[in-house]
């Protein structure tokens, strides 16, 4: 495994790689990996001849301060991990190395960027394709992998290379829960143990809510889960939303001829935790 902190030395590398003819999986991550990271690691081991993980705390896509420096990072166990699962490359640059002057670049994410996540979080999205961007200009990945945990950002990093013209297959991959249902995410070591009792709730909550489909319309498993919600002392709902999955449109009725996700957010002591299920 070779870990390049510069982008001249990992672009050179690359090109050596394309130029060849072989293939390159890319797997963004802000480190602190976890099995779900992992999987996506496995997944472009597997597909492509080389695979290329990407380890950067991308400050642009905080809109919360406190949130960047309470973000966990482990750069030496992460680098531990991935050797062990026999990744090729690791980069891992540094702010100026990834944004040697201020980016201001703004992008046309469709109102993609407007809804869930979005409205909570504003200029998250725009921060995430500002580096997502540059990840995929520098490395010029055959195929690269993203998490349906963040099932918004998903859609959003596909739209993103279909506005510019770019040829990677987007390679979606599903979610890694723990045993009890939490999905898991770099978050999670934040919470207490009490907290950390709570959060199988969100899934549970997510199963029963996708179960009532044939006794309650979508408006009415909206109302369910936010009663359920209230009810839960410890847990505060952000948002639950049962969307259609390209234009993220809240889904009226089950007939509707589109793929369903139920998505939701919550706060568990301040710790913001997101997860979705599919609702066909
Ligand atoms: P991060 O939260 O580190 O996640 C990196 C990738 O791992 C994302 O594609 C995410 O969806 C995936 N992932 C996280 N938890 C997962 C789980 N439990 N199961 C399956 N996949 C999971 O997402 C980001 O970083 C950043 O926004 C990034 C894309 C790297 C841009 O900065």
């Amino acid at each position: 495994m070779v870990v390049f902190w510069r982008k001249k030395d990992l672009s050179g590398h690359l090109e050596a790689i394309r130029d060849s003819g072989g293939t390159i999986g890319l797997v963004p991550t802000m480190g602190a990996l976890h099995k779900g990271h992992l999987s996506l690691v496995e997944k472009a081991v597997e597909e492509n001849d080389v695979t290329v993980v990407t380890i950067f705390v991308n400050p642009t896509q905080f809109n919360d301060p406190s949130d960047l420096e309470a973000y966990p990072r482990t750069l030496d166990q992460d680098l531990k991990i991935l050797q062990t699962i026999k990744t090729d490359l690791v980069f891992v640059p540094s702010v100026k190395e990834m944004y040697p002057v201020e980016n201001t670049q703004v992008f046309d994410l469709g109102g993609l960027d407007n809804v869930m996540e979005g409205k909570q979080r504003k200029g998250h999205f725009n921060g995430v394709a500002q580096i997502v961007s540059r990840l995929f200009r520098l490395t010029s990945p055959t195929r690269a992998y993203f998490g349906q945990k963040d099932f918004q950002q998903l859609v959003i990093v596909r739209h993103l290379v279909k506005i510019l013209e770019m040829n990677i297959d987007i390679v979606g991959c599903p979610i890694v829960r723990e045993k009890d249902g939490l999905a898991m995410s770099s978050r999670n070591v934040r919470l207490s143990r009490e907290e950390r009792k709570l959060s199988p709730f969100i899934y549970k909550t997510l199963k029963q809510a996708a179960a009532q489909k044939r006794t309650l319309t979508p408006a009415g498993i909206r109302s369910w889960v936010t009663e359920e919600f209230r009810k839960q002392p410890g847990i505060e709902l952000e948002y639950f939303d049962i969307v259609e999955d390209k234009a993220l449109r809240p889904v009226i009725n089950w007939d509707e001829k589109v793929n369903k996700v139920g998505c939701i957010a919550v706060q568990i002591g301040g710790i913001r935790l997101i997860d979705n299920l599919n609702f066909d």
